[in-house]
């Protein structure tokens, strides 16, 4: 019995690190569009891009293991719907590296009607004068 418990304890803590970056959507209360936005961003955004508020971990924390695929982190860095549209069918802004229309239609409007509202919480200063989502973004 006594020998068994730090195995026990290291199999435990594996649990909990295997957990991280896949879990903690503490987006609710919101319409049911940017709901299911937050939930295609969590499933096919977060490997890539970084946003707490899905405990989304994909952007390089540090330049020394920065990897070609890591996207901007949308902590800090603000973005209006139409443009996460423009991200979405053209690949990221450069087409370089992030696929194209990994969601399309109103799952696309969805997840970029989620970003306009969420991304850049933690910006220093969130200035940027976005057009208005379109109310029917993701309907
Ligand atoms: C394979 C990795 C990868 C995946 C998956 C990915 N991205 Fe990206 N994304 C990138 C990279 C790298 C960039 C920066 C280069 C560029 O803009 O071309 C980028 C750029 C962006 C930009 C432009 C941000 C800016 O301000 O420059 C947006 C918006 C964006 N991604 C949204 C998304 C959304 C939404 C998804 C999920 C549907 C997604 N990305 C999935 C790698 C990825």
């Amino acid at each position: 019995m006594r020998r068994s418990l730090p195995l026990l304890i290291v199999v435990a803590a594996s649990f909990l690190l295997a957990a991280c970056g896949s879990e903690g959507n503490s987006v609710t209360g919101q319409s049911a569009a940017i709901e299911s936005g937050s939930q295609l961003f969590a499933a096919r955004c977060s490997g890539c891009h970084t946003l707490s508020v899905v405990g989304a971990e994909g952007s390089a924390a540090e330049v020394s293991s920065a990897e070609k695929t890591n996207g901007p982190n949308f902590n800090t860095r603000q973005e209006c719907y139409e443009n996460v549209i423009y991200a979405i069918q053209n690949g990221g802004f450069s087409g370089a590296i992030m696929p194209a229309n990994i969601v399309v239609g109103k799952e696309s409007e969805q997840v970029a009607a989620f970003l306009a509202k969420y991304a850049g919480s933690e910006a220093m200063d969130r200035t940027t004068k976005c057009p208005a989502t379109p109310a029917t973004a993701g309907g």
